[in-house]
């Protein structure tokens, strides 16, 4: 069978409703919990991979630039495929995400989704999302739920790996995730270093490990049973408590600016007048509202009018990892 060696794919960033935040293996990127998570239609990366024959090494250009600091992250995911494969070629990846890249939404979701996607078709192989998961998770732990649409889990499975498995599609339960981008600069300290700090000098990492089955057990029922209140509860309180582990970290991970914290408070103040939204947060400033699709018009002009919010964007729940044509 002769292989394309070239193909485009498409994957949107997630917004994990019940967060992952630790690994129990660094090296491998294992996360130390599962997680929940909606995929968003509103933005995307957008990755075209080309193995060349004869190509010594990966290149990377992410929004038209060289970028040599991804390249080792890609490069482990393309090796675990070409060795799938039996091919040796290098590959030029070229990435562009039409969202503002690692101010804390999710473009290495999105991206290594899309990577992982397109790569198995330049080499011609036919992986079960399964597979596809445990490349995509060495690159982001993350990544995997973007291979899917709609509501996503991703848990660790009896083998010692991840299982990613969808549990509603878009359509069966459209609530919007409106974002309020508060700052585009790339965040202080990234996810990876983040964690490995929590995970060594938070005082509550260790019940941030005990009480999350809980919360992800009772996030899951709140989707498959379309329960908002249910879901809104246990999704702020989740965040809240990885937030605590952020702050709590030596030397603190602050994320949040103050125009956060009003626009938290602001959703708050939303849904005790009887607006179906909740708030969640990830590490960077942006504030994430979910809400029911009839609340979208009121939360998104609320929030465009909170002083110090640049931008906001009102998504739709959107499709899983694709190829495309260009
Ligand atoms: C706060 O998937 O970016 O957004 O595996 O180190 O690449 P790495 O981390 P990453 O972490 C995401 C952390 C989070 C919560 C979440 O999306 O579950």
């Amino acid at each position: 069978m002769t292989v394309p060696l070239v193909a485009t794919a498409i994957a949107h960033p997630n917004i994990a409703l019940i967060k992952y935040w630790g690994k129990r293996d660094v090296a491998e990127n294992l996360p130390a919990v599962g997680s929940l998570s909606v995929t968003l239609d509103a933005m995307c990366s957008r990755t075209r991979v080309c193995f060349e024959p004869g190509r010594k090494g990966d290149s990377v250009r992410l929004n038209g630039r060289e970028d040599a600091g991804a390249a080792s992250r890609i490069s482990a995911c393309l090796d675990l495929l070409r060795r799938r494969a039996g091919v040796g070629h290098g590959a030029l990846v070229d990435t562009d995400n039409d969202f503002p890249t690692a101010a804390g939404l999710a473009s290495s979701a999105s991206g290594f989704a899309a990577l992982v996607t397109a790569a198995a078709a330049a080499l011609g192989l036919d992986l079960p999302a399964r597979e596809l998961a445990r490349v995509a998770r060495l690159g982001s732990g993350s990544a995997p739920r973007s291979l899917f649409g709609g509501f996503v889990v991703l848990r660790n499975a009896p083998d010692g790996d991840v299982a990613v498995e969808p549990l509603l599609p878009a359509p069966a339960w459209p609530l919007r995730v409106v974002i309020a981008i508060v700052a585009t600069a790339p965040k202080e300290t990234g996810s990876r270093d983040g964690m490995a700090a929590s995970r060594a000098t938070s005082p509550y990492y260790g019940e941030w490990l005990r009480s999350h089955d809980a919360d992800l057990e009772a996030g899951l029922r709140g989707v498959r049973d379309r329960d908002f209140a249910a879901l809104a509860g246990v999704a702020e309180h989740n965040c809240l408590k990885m937030h605590a582990v952020m702050l709590t970290t030596r030397p603190p991970l602050i994320y949040w600016s103050p125009t956060t914290l009003a626009c938290l408070q602001l959703v708050q103040s939303l849904r005790r007048a009887g607006t179906p939204v909740f708030f969640t947060i990830d590490a960077g400033p942006q504030v994430k509202a979910v809400c029911e699709p009839g609340a979208a018009a009121l939360v998104r002009d609320a929030l465009a009018a909170v002083p110090g919010v640049m931008q906001v964007i009102d998504s739709g729940l959107g499709p899983g990892a694709h190829c495309t044509d260009g």
